[in-house]
């Protein structure tokens, strides 16, 4: 495919100046801002976005973004600024996915439509011109993204918020600040090297979580002493911790989440009791293992809902 040259109105020396007190990484967009400044631009339209720098992830970059999301064909990738469209086309030719590019330049937008046409996808890979912060992103099963640092820790929330749990988002190069990546790679990318003497490559992969912080009131299996517990769960992004037990509040042994399905461990009356349960969102079910009588399907509600870090 081929690489379109940034439009001259995105790149501000005041990118450079603020990138250049941050990390070496962010460098990378800082010296093509810069380089953006002396070339010709794309688009004579002005846009009130502030864009950063056109620079298309090489092929086989984009490759390995899409094998660590694991995407499929029943997945819908969303790349956010999509530029000539190679993410979202790879993941229909290649992955036999559905996708949308949204890009701010038209010339861009324009320029994957034609692209999806030559490569035969264009039923399955669509792209609109559109402000990433403005997409309705419900619907991804994956996200990607190659934006500026800022931009991708500003779109952070609007992830949280709208993307279900369950769903992938891959960024190349930045990671979501506080929000621990559930995987990460890094990797030589010689290319790399002319633009701004850094040689490698990092890619996030993050799986939504599902909000549960909050009181959890769950009903046990019949046959029980007893009938109920009541579980307190905090939440910072996907990591989870909780106690159960009201007033004389107990630590539960173990808690995880990973999109909707949760595992917890949960000392009831003398004994502690492992739960495997998905959320569908205020309402949890599935089973409990109970020693002699194997797994016994259980429901949760979520009576109160607590504060978690990242949904603020
Ligand atoms: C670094 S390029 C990445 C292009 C493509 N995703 C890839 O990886 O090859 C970033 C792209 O994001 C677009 N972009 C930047 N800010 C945007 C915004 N707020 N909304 C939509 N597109 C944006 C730019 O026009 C540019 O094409």
């Amino acid at each position: 495919m081929s690489e379109l040259r940034p439009p001259a109105h995105r790149a501000s020396f005041a990118t450079v100046r603020r990138a250049l007190s941050r990390s070496r990484r962010q460098l990378v967009f800082a010296v093509l801002s810069a380089l953006a400044c002396a070339m010709p631009a794309v688009t004579a339209t002005a846009q009130d976005v502030d864009a950063g720098p056109y620079v298309p992830t090489p092929q086989y970059i984009v490759d390995r973004m899409l094998q660590m999301a694991a995407v499929g064909s029943n997945d819908y990738v969303i790349d956010l600024g999509s530029g000539d469209g190679r993410i979202v086309i790879t993941a229909a030719k290649r992955f036999g996915a559905r996708g949308l590019g949204v890009d701010i330049s038209e010339k861009l937008v324009d320029l994957a439509v034609t692209n999806a046409h030559k490569e035969q996808v264009a039923e399955r890979a669509k792209f609109v011109r559109q402000d990433a912060f403005k997409t309705d992103i419900r619907e991804a099963t994956v996200l990607t993204l190659y934006l500026l640092p800022r931009f991708v820790l500003e779109l952070r929330p609007k992830m949280l918020a709208e993307l279900k749990p369950g769903s992938r988002i891959v960024s190349h190069d930045y990671n979501l600040g506080d929000w621990t990546s559930d995987n990460a790679v890094t990797f030589d990318s010689p290319e790399k090297q002319v633009i701004n003497g850094a040689s490698q490559t990092s890619l996030f992969f993050y799986i939504v979580p599902a909000h549960v912080a909050g009181t959890w009131q769950i009903a046990l299996p019949e046959g029980l002493a007893e009938h109920s517990a009541q579980v307190v769960l905090q939440q910072s992004y996907q990591k989870i911790s909780g106690t159960t037990g009201g007033a004389r509040a107990r630590p539960l042994k173990h808690a995880s989440l990973a999109g909707e399905r949760i595992e917890l461990i949960v000392p009831v009356g003398n004994r502690e009791f492992l739960f495997n349960g998905k959320i569908s969102g205020e309402r949890m079910e599935g089973t409990i293992d109970v020693r002699g009588r194997g797994k016994l399907p259980f429901t949760a509600n979520r009576v109160a809902v607590g504060k978690a870090t990242g949904w603020e």
